[in-house]
């Protein structure tokens, strides 16, 4: 009980997160010199460390206690348990159920995509005003924009069984609110995956936009 509770408050806090690291990586590509200014002035701030090992406490938070109730789970259904099966019907549910089959897998292949650009972006620090050549000289690398995008879609898919998954556990979902919160976990699942597995395409594609809209 109380490890569900923290899954779907460390699970929430990287959401939030990752909501906010789209705007910002957003920037990158709709105003390139504001990125580079919010880029400079983040790295000032006095709070950035105490925000980073937030996000590292419920990075590493996350998939430990996701990994410990998935083994206390299997141990308790037994080896004629079977695989959990949605009860829902609807277009959807394909989906949702495709996502919370594949919900560690989705997990692993974020946090190995975490190591690679945590390693390419944040501990190899570019000088200021260098940051979106940075992240350009990373995406120019076939492998590495294949990583970003497919990082990108098992982050959508992660979402949408990770959200309503999180307010369940926090006893939030109820009858009179129960299509709302669906509905919201969807688009946001649906907004940061196609964000995220969109944004790395248009960045390296961004010097030939113009030409291929004929200008
Ligand atoms: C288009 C795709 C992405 C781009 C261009 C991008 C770009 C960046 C950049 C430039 C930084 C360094 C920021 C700084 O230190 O000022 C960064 C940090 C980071 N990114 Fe991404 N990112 C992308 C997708 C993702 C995804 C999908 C995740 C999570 C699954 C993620 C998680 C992180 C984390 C945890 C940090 C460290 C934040 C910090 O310590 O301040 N990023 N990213």
């Amino acid at each position: 009980m109380i490890v569900g509770f923290w899954i779907a408050v460390t699970g929430l806090e990287l959401v939030l997160f990752l909501a906010i690291h789209l705007g910002g990586v957003g920037m990158a590509l709709l105003d390139p010199m504001g990125f580079e200014h919010v880029s400079t002035s983040l790295h000032q701030q006095a709070w950035l460390p105490w925000l980073e090992g937030a996000l590292l406490a419920a990075g590493l938070g996350h998939p430990l206690l996701s990994l410990q109730r998935a083994r206390a789970n299997a141990q308790a259904r037994g080896p004629a348990g079977g695989p959990l099966r949605s009860r829902r019907q609807g277009p959807w549910e394909p989906l949702e159920a495709l996502a919370a089959r594949l919900i560690p897998w989705s997990g692993s292949l974020l946090l190995l995509f975490l190591a690679v650009h945590l390693a390419q972006l944040r501990w190899h620090r570019p000088p200021a005003g260098a940051e979106l050549a940075a992240v350009l000289a990373v995406l120019r690398a076939p492998w590495c924009l294949a990583l970003y995008v497919v990082a990108g879609a098992a982050a959508g898919l992660h979402l949408l069984h990770g959200a309503e998954s999180a307010v369940r556990r926090l006893g939030l979902l109820e009858p009179d609110n129960a299509l709302a919160l669906r509905l919201g976990g969807r688009g946001l699942a649906l907004l940061l995956g196609a964000g995220f597995t969109l944004l790395p395409l248009a960045l390296v594609l961004r010097p030939a936009l113009p030409l291929l809209a004929g200008q």
